[in-house]
This record gives structure tokens, sequence and C-alpha cells, in this order.
């Protein structure tokens, strides 16, 4: 079989190093991939917003399997066209996608067929926001509607940070079109954790559970990021909880998408806060989480390549998915500045160390200058182990990132604490 993977990122980095394992793959693609991707897959240099030119390039070379990494593409309907030309691609079409291409088309779903979510209202005029803001209480969460690159969710402590928020998103366009329709929701408590499944249109089978950080700095203080880190399975969510976010969350939201005519295929990514009340879901994502995935794959005991393949055949079975015992934990290192800019160009030492320490780097943003790499994004590397135990698994993420070294890096020091907690 030959698959291509779309994307370029640390995500996009381990479905290659997973799917370069099948056996069933002869040859990988990478569009546009990454320096790091190309000592496993030919990368391709198509731009990743020429949608028709990376389904013409699909065609053209005979991809059998085409799999979609980032969010925005899939919004913008590459699926479709790569349907419309007769190729097979895991990933949603752009109509599933609104799931999280659209807050408020993910949340009108919610509400109309009763998957617990926070409570909400639905806002596109900025002075009726503001005054919902003020007749309320804080805390109180603002959503720009659209994509915003993780940075459209304001979790405002107070009535003016939340005002503010609004006038910023509305009034000032600092997200574009994104911030034209706001949601102003309830603020949820509790611990969060990610559960993404496998979707053939029908069935579902979750993969093991994974807990992103999302702030920058150690205790989960500082501004929130792409993700500094992920480890998996989360022992927040029990064996319980796991299929309580199946009969009430995953199984009833590709029911009701289903209803509404919508077909959801690919990987469906459920953020969850487990509250008082049980699980209800934060947001939904249409394509695998970064850098959950780089945990969560690699305790896959399964041939990637053969579920994905099923999955956009409708041939799905949940015994093709299996997990190893033990536990993986992703340390992200950043560059200076992250997430408020990003420093480029720093020299990156000590990958072979890393990889003789057992740990296997996955690349979000470097770049090759003559044999080395050098930083090339906010977050650079994806340091990701596993071992027996959570604890076995995050020390040899450590003494991974310990061997590592590039002017500026940023490691926040706790990823996994909170699993470890649970499990004392
Ligand atoms: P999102 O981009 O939707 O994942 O939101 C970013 C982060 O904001 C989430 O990971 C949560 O930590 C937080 N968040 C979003 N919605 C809520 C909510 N209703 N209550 C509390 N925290 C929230
Ligand atoms: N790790 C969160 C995300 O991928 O959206």
């Amino acid at each position: 079989m030959k698959a291509a993977v779309i994307g370029g990122g640390g995500r996009e980095h381990a479905l290659a190093w997973k799917l370069a394992q099948s056996r069933q793959i002869e040859k990988l693609y990478a569009i546009p991939g990454s320096a790091a991707m190309a000592e496993f897959a030919e990368c391709v240099a198509v731009p990743l917003a020429d949608l028709d030119g990376i389904a013409a390039y699909c065609e053209k070379e005979g991809v059998d399997l085409v799999v979609v990494g980032p969010e925005v593409p899939l919004t913008e309907g590459l699926a479709d066209r790569c349907r419309a030309r007769g190729l097979a691609v895991f990933g949603p079409n752009q109509a599933a996608a609104q799931l999280e291409g659209s807050k408020v088309f993910a949340k009108s779903l919610m509400k109309k067929y009763h998957i617990p979510t926070a409570a909400y209202e639905t806002f596109t005029d900025e002075k009726a926001a503001v005054d919902f803001i003020r007749n309320g209480s804080a805390p109180v969460v603002v959503k720009a509607d659209g994509l915003a690159a993780g940075k459209g969710v304001v979790v405002a402590q107070t009535v003016e940070e939340a005002v503010a928020a609004v006038k910023s998103m509305m009034g000032d366009k600092i997200f574009g079109e994104s911030g034209g329709r706001v949601v102003v929701e309830e603020c949820m408590t509790g611990e969060e954790v990610s559960l993404l499944a496998f979707v053939d249109g029908k069935t579902i089978v979750p993969m093991i559970s994974a807990q992103d950080h999302k702030r920058i700095f150690d205790h989960d203080e500082g501004p929130n990021t792409g993700g500094m880190g992920a480890y998996a399975p989360a022992p927040v969510l029990t064996e319980a909880l796991r299929q309580t976010v199946m009969d009430t969350i995953l199984v009833p939201t590709v029911a009701a998408l289903a209803t509404e005519g919508i077909t959801y295929q690919g990987c469906l990514y459920a953020g969850l806060m487990i509250t008082e009340d049980g699980p209800k879901v934060v947001e939904f994502n249409c394509r695998f989480g970064d850098p959950e995935t780089q945990a969560v794959l690699m305790l896959l005991d399964g041939d990637l390549a053969e579920i994905m393949y099923a999955c956009t055949q409708g041939t799905l079975q949940p015994e093709m998915v299996n997990w190893k015992a033990g536990a993986a934990c992703c340390v992200i290192m950043a560059s200076q500045g992250y997430p408020a800019s990003s420093h480029k160009g720093d020299r990156i030492n000590g990958l072979e160390a890393a990889a003789a320490a057992g740990a296997v780097v996955f690349h979000s943003g470097t770049q090759k200058r003559d044999d080395s790499y050098i930083t090339n994004g906010g977050r650079v590397l994806g340091v990701t182990a596993e071992g027996p135990s959570l604890q076995a698994a995050i020390d040899k993420a450590y003494a991974a990132v310990a061997e590592i070294s590039f002017d500026g890096q940023q490691v926040r020091h706790d990823i996994g604490a909170k699993g470890l907690r649970h499990l004392r």
C-alpha cells in the first residue's frame, strides 16, 4: 500500500513513524512533511493550503491511503476533494469537520442531542454578548466560533476580563472571521482528559486515554500553548468513566451527526472535563491531538495502516486495535519566547544520545542545516518514551530530554505528575 501523511508537525511525524512500521506500507509520502519525516518518507513540496494540488498529487501517484493530520485542511474540505478523485482518505469531510471548525455547530449539536457539555449562549452581536456577561458572574468562558490555532478560548476569572475578550474577538477581530460569532459558556471545574477514537462512519473504537498539559509552566501556570506534553493512559479516566464517555458522548455524537445526514470518518477527539456530574465535553477536534498522538501511538499494538484503511472502507473492527501494557510520556521541548513567539535557527544538540537513552524524538518544528537540526518553530521536539509504568515512562522521557540542549529551550518538569497522583 502507498500512503501519504498530510502535514509536517510532531503529530504527523508520529503518524508517519507508526505507519512506516506497518507491513502493508511499501511507500510513504509526507506532504509537505519535514526534514525529520524525510528519514522514512518521501517529502513532497506541495503547500498545505493547496488542497487540489495535494489531491491531484495523490491521485497521480496512485496513493492508496491519504492520512490528514491538521484541522485546517479538513475544515476546508481536503477529504472531500480527495474522495472526489476516488482516493481513500482517513479524515472527516468538511461537513463533519465542523465539529471542530465551528464551536457554535458543535455546541448546538450537543444541545439538540443532549450530549453533556457546559451550558452556553451564542452571540453575533458584541453588545448583546457584553450585556449577557455583565448580567452574569465569573469565572466564565469566552470562545471564538471558528479556528484560532488553539488561542480562541479565554477562561475569564472576572467579568471585565470576559468583556475584554469579547471586545477583542468581535470588535477588534483579533481572530478575523473566526470571532464573528462567540460562545459564552459556563466554566466547568474538574480534571481534563482526552479520549480519541477511530471512527469508520458507524463503528467507534476508542484509543487509550491521554492527558495534555496546555499551560507553558509547571503546575499549570502561565499562558495556554498548543500542548507542552502528554502521557497515556490517564488514570483519571477509569474504565467505568471511559464507558460513560463512549455511551454518553462518542456514540451519541456520531449518531447525532448521522441523523443530520453527516458521516463521520477519521479520528474523533473528545476533550473532556471530568466534573462532579460526570464527564462533559470541553471541545471536539476532528483529528489526532498534538502531543497526545505521540504518547498514544507509542502504545498502539496494531497495524495503523490497516486500522486507518478499514476506517475509510467502513470495515473497522475493535479487534484491530490493541494496546500495550504500561505507559508512555511525551515531553515537549519548546523554543525561546513560546507561546507568544518562537525562536528559529538554534542548533539542537544531543539527539543521538536521546535516542540511545531509549526515547523516540518526534520533531514538531525543526529544520536541517548541514548535518544538524536547528529549531524552526514554537514547539520544537516531542521526546517520547514508554515504560512498564507511568513513572518509568516519565523517567525515561526526562532522561532523554536531559541529553538534548538548544539555546532558550523551555521544558515543563511535571509532565505526568497528575497521573502519578491518581495512582498513589
Ligand atoms: P479549547 O481550545 O476549546 O480546548 O479550550 C482551551 C482550554 O480552555 C481547555 O483545554 C480548557 O482548559 C479550557 N476550557 C475551555 N472550555 C472550558 C469550560 N467551559 N470550562 C472550563 N475550562 C474550559
Ligand atoms: N493537544 C490538543 C490539541 O491537539 O488540540
